[in-house]
This record gives structure tokens, C-alpha cells and sequence, in this order.
């Protein structure tokens, strides 16, 4: 029993997400977990929401409330739909953890024990009306380059030059409109990571086995400089970690809190804490420090590409900085992009599905099913109504669905709702046996691998393969000449519903019990293929369950792309 930690990026707090954000982390990360815990190992799976930063105050300011309720309010709406999602997080966080802001001032102590944090002295825009320093998208103005009135202090939306909140004329804060603005001089704390480059480098080209997605990304940014120039990692805003020295004040950066890309990936940490400080784990220091057990395990992280930068040499960097025995992550799957119909999700158009709205189309496991086997690995994959259509009505109905349904019912019409009894193997069992252990070995190899798409193909196929064998076996043929060879085919079906149960539980975990539940089993991870298709013995009771998936019609498909078009660009 190996020992694995798995953690997924961490969504931000602001707002409902799209089906993109699901399938670009949380939802590989789950699959990984719940296949790891299948076979028996040790998994402790995290996840937690992004909860600081200049996006949160906005939106909680747009929702009218105060940014810690806002917050709050959110995390349980995110935590719910991951459960919907049936998302197996051992523990889903906060950032805005009372053990996050603890471990990440003590982060902040240790690197600037180390000498990696300096001070440096910046101009910045100060609202007198606010009576407080404007990040960039507290500011707006006009474009000095093409003179939209509404360009942010960062960048021009409408040209998309980039901005120095100082370029904009007639500039005024978003917060109160007041244009009594001044530039005054602040202190800001800065990681030293270039410090750190060489080691970064050496450590990233040791990861011969990453996806190159990943390496990809890590490596350019690594050679072009720009991702491992010195970082500023603290912001003038109210909401976040507090800018402290341990727990110390930090003489001139009060007022001050963490850059929320700084706090962030210390909450993968601080999470585990968390979980520990909810009654759910006994320790928390042997996921985390190589001195207390850590080296034994694992840890696989996931995110979308865009978050790429920010894991392999930012936190890292952190990490290496340290120089404290903390656990550096080993496996990084990273994710392309999921578009929406011919463009992109859209959440400020309206464009495509969100995850709240998903589920009251259909339950999980048809998203789940869809999104996993098109999960957007080695391009950017494209969410298409007819395509989802075509494939759940396909994989999950026609042939899953309507395997399990009839067997169970043929075997209830003429045996009884029990596993029946007599019958000998011949050349079709031997051969569907042949099949299924090579095939069974080949899905082990890709999950291992976290080579999402592979793995859900080599399901689909060990669906179809127990589909052929019950073609050509024929039991409601058989039966009329040989009943008792009819008995032994149903006996393997039955006993492929099972085998199912286990094998689909990753993906399609709602299904897989509801087959586990009928097959009246519950069932370890098979060894041997043989062994497991006569694991239910004649006489074993079982009942026929609900029809699995039902198919998604034209006239829903039809509705559904229609009322998630939103406005096109
Ligand atoms: O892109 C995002 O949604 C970020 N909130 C991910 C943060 S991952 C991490 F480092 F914690
Ligand atoms: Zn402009």
C-alpha cells in the first residue's frame, strides 16, 4: 500500500464555475483519488477555495456584502456542487483558513530568515477619499491610447494595451469615483526567487516523466526570465493574509496583506491542517514533511495550464527556499483548455454551462463520463451539445446501460433474481477473459499513468468487450437447446455487472453502486480476471436494478444549446 497526496488547484471564490474549470482539475484530481483508493492505497485528497485577492473584495462589493460573509457564503456554494459532483475530497478548505494566514506569516518569517525577501520601494496610486492605496482594478480612466473611457489600471479592455495605473487620464477610484488621487511612495516585500533559479532548473529537467504540457510551460518561463523574475508577493488591500514576520508585526508593512498567489498554494499545506483540525486525520506532518514520513509519499498535483507557472517554479520556489524539509509535489497533470461550442465559456456572457446548472440537467456521472473521456490533454477540447448527446446516449446507454438491463432482466425472466447455476466455460468465455486481462492491465497502466482520455477508452472497451461476448453468446438462443450453458453465460454477465461496478467507479461513481447495490456485492479491485467473473456463486441473490442512464433527446439538446448560447461575440 503506497501513500498518496492529491490536490487540485484551488477554485476561486468568486462565482459559479463553468464545466472548463471542473474538467481542467478538480475532476481528473477526483478520478485519480478515487482509483488510487480502489486499489487499496492510502490517499489524502485536498482541495480548498482561492479566497483573497482583489477578484473576491469586487465581487463580494458587487453582491453587497461584506467580503468574510460573501466568502462564506460562496465556499458552501462551491462545496456543495462539489459534492454533487460527487468530488471526494478528504477535506475542501479555505485560504482564508485561521491556519493558512498562521502558516503562510510563518513562510513569509522563514524566507526572509533566509535572506530570499527584500523590501522595495514603489510609487503607487493613493485614494484621499478612500484613505487607502488603489490596486490596479481599483482605478479606472481613460486609455491614453485609444481614449475608451472605461480602460482599468492594469490594461485597456478595449485595445488591450497594458497599463500603468499613472497613464490614465482623468483616473478615479472604483470604489468611491473620487478622482483626489496622488502618487506616494510604499513599501512592497519582494521573493527573491531568481535566487533560486539554478536549482529550479536542475530540479524541472529531472522530471523526465512529466506531461510535457507541463514541462513545456515550466521551461519557457524559466528561459525567457520572466517567470522567475523576483515576485512581489504583498498587495494594498483590507482582505487577506496580514502581512507579518512569523508572528511578529513587520515594522512598515502594516496595512499590508500577502499577494493572494502567495497564500495560495501554502493553503495545499494549510488544508491538511485543516483536516487534521476537523477530526478527520490523526497527522497532518506526515503528508507534508519529509522528516515526519513524507518521503514515502506521492503527491500529484492538478490544474489547468494557466496555473502551470505558478506550481512548477513559484511554489517551488517557496518550497526550495524554505530549506526546511517541506514536501516538494512529484507528478504535475496539467490541463488544456475546455471551449464552449465554437468559443470560449463566457461567465460575464452567459456563454455555456456552469456546474450548478449541469447538475439540474442531469446527474453527475453523464459530465463526469463526458468531460473525463474528452478531458483536454494533449489540445484544447470543444464542449458540443450533439457531441455530448451523441457520446452519453452512446457509451453510457446503448452500451453499459443497456447491457446491465438486460442481463439482470433475462436472468430474472428465466432463472429467477438469482445467480443460476451449471454450465461449463468453451472458446468465447476463454477468449473474453483473454481480452478483458489484457485490457484490464492496459486501463491500470493509464490510470497510473493519469492519462485520462487513454483510461476512459480502455473502460469504454472493456464495456463493449462484455457486450460482444453477450452477442455472440446468445443466452436467450442458447437457452432454448442448453440451459444450463445459458445459466453459465448469464452467470458471467452477471458477474461482469459487478466487475463493472468496480472498474466504473472512478468515472461513473453513482452508477458503479447502483450496480454494486443490485449485484447485492460490494468488491475489491480484481486480480485476476478469471477469478472475478465467478465471484458472485450460483445461488448469490441479486435484483434488477433502475435503468442506469436514460438517452438525452433531441428536443433537450435542441433547449440546452439554445439556452446556454448566451451572447455570441
Ligand atoms: O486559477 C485559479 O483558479 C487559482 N485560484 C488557482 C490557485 S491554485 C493554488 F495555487 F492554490
Ligand atoms: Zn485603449
Amino acid at each position: 500500500m503506497a501513500r498518496h497526496l492529491i490536490t487540485s488547484a484551488i477554485p476561486y471564490i468568486n462565482g459559479i464555475k463553468h464545466l472548463g474549470n471542473l474538467i481542467g482539475s478538480q475532476l481528473p484530481a477526483d478520478l485519480y483519488a478515487r482509483y488510487l483508493r480502489g486499489r487499496g492505497h492510502d490517499v489524502l485528497f485536498l482541495c480548498a477555495t482561492d479566497e483573497h485577492g482583489t477578484p473576491a473584495e469586487l465581487a463580494a462589493a458587487k453582491a453587497g456584502k461584506p467580503v468574510a460573509d460573501y466568502c462564506a457564503e460562496m465556499h458552501a456554494a462551491q462545496a456543495k456542487i462539489a459534492d454533487g459532483f460527487g468530488l471526494s475530497f478528504d477535506h475542501f478548505g479555505r485560504s482564508s483558513s485561521p491556519q493558512n494566514h498562521a502558516l503562510t506569516q510563518s513562510f513569509a518569517g522563514r524566507l526572509l530568515e533566509q535572506g530570499l525577501i527584500r523590501e522595495v520601494t514603489e510609487k503607487m496610486v493613493y485614494s484621499n477619499a478612500d484613505g487607502r492605496f488603489l490596486p490596479d482594478r481599483y482605478i479606472e480612466g481613460t486609455c491614453p491610447n485609444c481614449g475608451f473611457e472605461d480602460a482599468r489600471g492594469d490594461q485597456c479592455d478595449h485595445c488591450t494595451k497594458q497599463l500603468d495605473p499613472t497613464d490614465l487620464i482623468d483616473a478615479h477610484s472604483t470604489i468611491s469615483g473620487s478622482k483626489d488621487l496622488e502618487v506616494r511612495e510604499t513599501k512592497h516585500l519582494y521573493l527573491r526567487q531568481s535566487e533560486l533559479k539554478d536549482k529550479l532548473a536542475d530540479w524541472i529537467d529531472s522530471k523526465t516523466d512529466w506531461p510535457i504540457l507541463t514541462t513545456s510551460i515550466a521551461k519557457k518561463w524559466l528561459t525567457d526570465g520572466d517567470g522567475l523574475q523576483d515576485r512581489g508577493i504583498t498587495r494594498d488591500l483590507d482582505w487577506g493574509v496580514p502581512v507579518k514576520n512569523g508572528e511578529n508585526d513587520w515594522p512598515g508593512m502594516e496595512g499590508k496583506v500577502f499577494y493572494v498567489w502567495f497564500d495560495a498554494p501554502i493553503e495545499y499545506i494549510a488544508c491538511a491542517q485543516e483536516w487534521v483540525d476537523a477530526g478527520k486525520g490523526a497527522d497532518w506532518q506526515s503528508w507534508w514533511r519529509t522528516d515526519a514520513g513524507a518521503n514515502d509519499v506521492r503527491y500529484t498535483q492538478f490544474m489547468g495550464k494557466d496555473n502551470v507557472p505558478f506550481h512548477t517554479l513559484s511554489f517551488p520556489a517557496t518550497i526550495m527556499g524554505m530549506d526546511q524539509d517541506w514536501k516538494l509535489v512529484d507528478y504535475i497533470k496539467s490541463f488544456n483548455y475546455l471551449n464552449y461550442d465554437g468559443g470560449q465559456f463566457s461567465t460575464s456572457r452567459g456563454r455555456g454551462v456552469f456546474q450548478d446548472q449541469a447538475l439540474e440537467l442531469l446527474p453527475a456521472d453523464y459530465w463526469r463520463w463526458w468531460l473525463l473521456s474528452h478531458a483536454p490533454e494533449s489540445s484544447d477540447a470543444e464542449f458540443t451539445w450533439e457531441a455530448f448527446q451523441t457520446d452519453a446516449n452512446k457509451d453510457l446507454a446503448d452500451v453499459l446501460g443497456n447491457f446491465v438491463s438486460r442481463i439482470t432482466k433475462f436472468c430474472r425472466s428465466k432463472f429467477d433474481e438469482t445467480v443460476p447455476d451449471g454450465g461449463t466455460y468453451g472458446p468465447l468465455e476463454t477468449t473474453l477473459i483473454d481480452t478483458l486481462s489484457t485490457r484490464l492491465q492496459a486501463y491500470e497502466t493509464h490510470m497510473d499513468n493519469v492519462e485520462v482520455r487513454k483510461a476512459a477508452a480502455e473502460l469504454r472497451a472493456i464495456w463493449v468487450a462484455g457486450n460482444e461476448y453477450l452477442q455472440e453468446a446468445a443466452p436467450w438462443s442458447t437457452i432454448k437447446e442448453d440451459p444450463a450453458q445459458a445459466a453459465c453465460q448469464v452467470r458471467i454477465g452477471l458477474n461482469l455487472i459487478r466487475l463493472y461496478g468496480i472498474l466504473s467507479a472512478p468515472f461513473i461513481p453513482e452508477a458503479a453502486k447502483t450496480m454494486l447495490t443490485a449485484m447485492n456485492t460490494s468488491g475489491n479491485w480484481p486480480d485476476d480476471i478469471a477469478e472475478s467473473l465467478a465471484a458472485l456463486p450460483a445461488g448469490h441473490a441479486f435484483s434488477v436494478p433502475e435503468n442506469l442512464f436514460r438517452k438525452i433527446t433531441d428536443e433537450e439538446r435542441e433547449d440546452w444549446a439554445e439556452r446556454f448560447a448566451g451572447t455570441r461575440d
